[in-house]
């Protein structure tokens, strides 16, 4: 079961998935697309499942209405980008819902079946900002900081019982997906990385149960470890000049997405 299906990522990873003989539950609020990814993608007996997840109880609808699930891939996503104040209590809710709670009742509805099974297996795509804050991102920073230690926890507690629980982290991605879509240019010398390299990932996460994998050229994954290691220095020098000027064009293409 894939959420978010009908994004840039979401695209890439059901491709993936679907070519190597997965039968997927796509999920994503646009009803028509995801009908249209179903009858479209390689292979048979694809589903479509609309849901809001920014609506209170939707996660637990989508656990019970999927049925059976052999995978989680919790995908679904926003950008969580600008100013605190900017949000709306509603705008706030729905980013920490959408991209945090989710997951989890996600996790939480779905384990039981997998634990009687005694096999499954969750892929959470959080991002190289669950390891590094950058400026007008504390709310998807507060979000995919901790999808990061959720799905972390959740590993320690499944890994001895047969469930694999995975992380991957994208960097910046090009061509498509929530900082494509905002037309802001790279920041020069940090480089990019494709949707099927997320996709590539999230299959290598599955088949060798790998506990995370960062999507992102070795600049970027080095300036991400070097956040965990020494987040003074990292916040000091993300929110200098060209930090906060970067960060400004990306979050005004992202207003749309709040
Ligand atoms: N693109 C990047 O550079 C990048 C980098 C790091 C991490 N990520 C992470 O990758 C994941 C996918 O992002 P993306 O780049 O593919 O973004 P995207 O193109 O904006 O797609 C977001 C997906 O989430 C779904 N979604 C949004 N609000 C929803 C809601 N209320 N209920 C249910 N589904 C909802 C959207 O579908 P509908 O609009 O049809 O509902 C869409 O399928 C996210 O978790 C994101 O944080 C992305």
């Amino acid at each position: 079961m894939l959420t978010g299906a009908t994004g840039g990522l979401g695209r890439a990873i059901a491709e993936a998935l679907a070519a190597r003989g997965a039968k997927l539950i796509l999920s994503a609020r646009k009803a028509d697309a995801l009908e249209q990814m179903a009858a479209e993608l390689p292979g048979e007996g694809h589903r479509a499942i609309p849901c809001d997840l920014g609506r209170p109880g939707a996660a637990e609808e989508l656990a019970a209405e999927a049925g059976e699930v052999d995978i989680l891939l919790a995908n679904a996503g926003l950008p969580g980008s600008g100013r605190l104040p900017e949000f709306s209590s509603e705008q706030l809710v729905k980013a920490l819902r959408v991209n945090l709670e989710s997951p989890i009742l996600l996790a939480r509805a779905l384990e039981p079946q997998m634990l009687e099974r005694g096999s499954g297996h969750m892929v959470f795509i959080s991002s190289l900002s669950g390891k590094s804050a950058t400026p007008l991102s504390s709310v998807y920073n507060a979000t995919k900081f901790g999808l990061r230690g959720f799905a972390l926890g959740l590993r320690a507690d499944l890994d001895r019982l047969g469930i694999g629980v995975s992380l991957v982290s994208p960097g910046t991605i090009r061509e498509a997906g929530m900082y494509a879509d905002t037309g802001a240019d790279p920041i020069p010398g940090l480089g990019t990385s494709s949707p099927k390299e997320v996709a590539d990932a999230v299959v290598k996460a599955i088949q060798r149960n790998k506990v995370e994998i960062a999507v992102a050229p070795i600049q970027q994954r080095f300036l991400a470890h070097f956040a965990l290691a020494s987040p003074a220095v990292s916040v000091k020098v993300a929110s200098g000049d060209s930090g906060q000027k970067a960060a400004s064009n990306v979050a005004n293409g992202q207003l749309d997405k709040r």
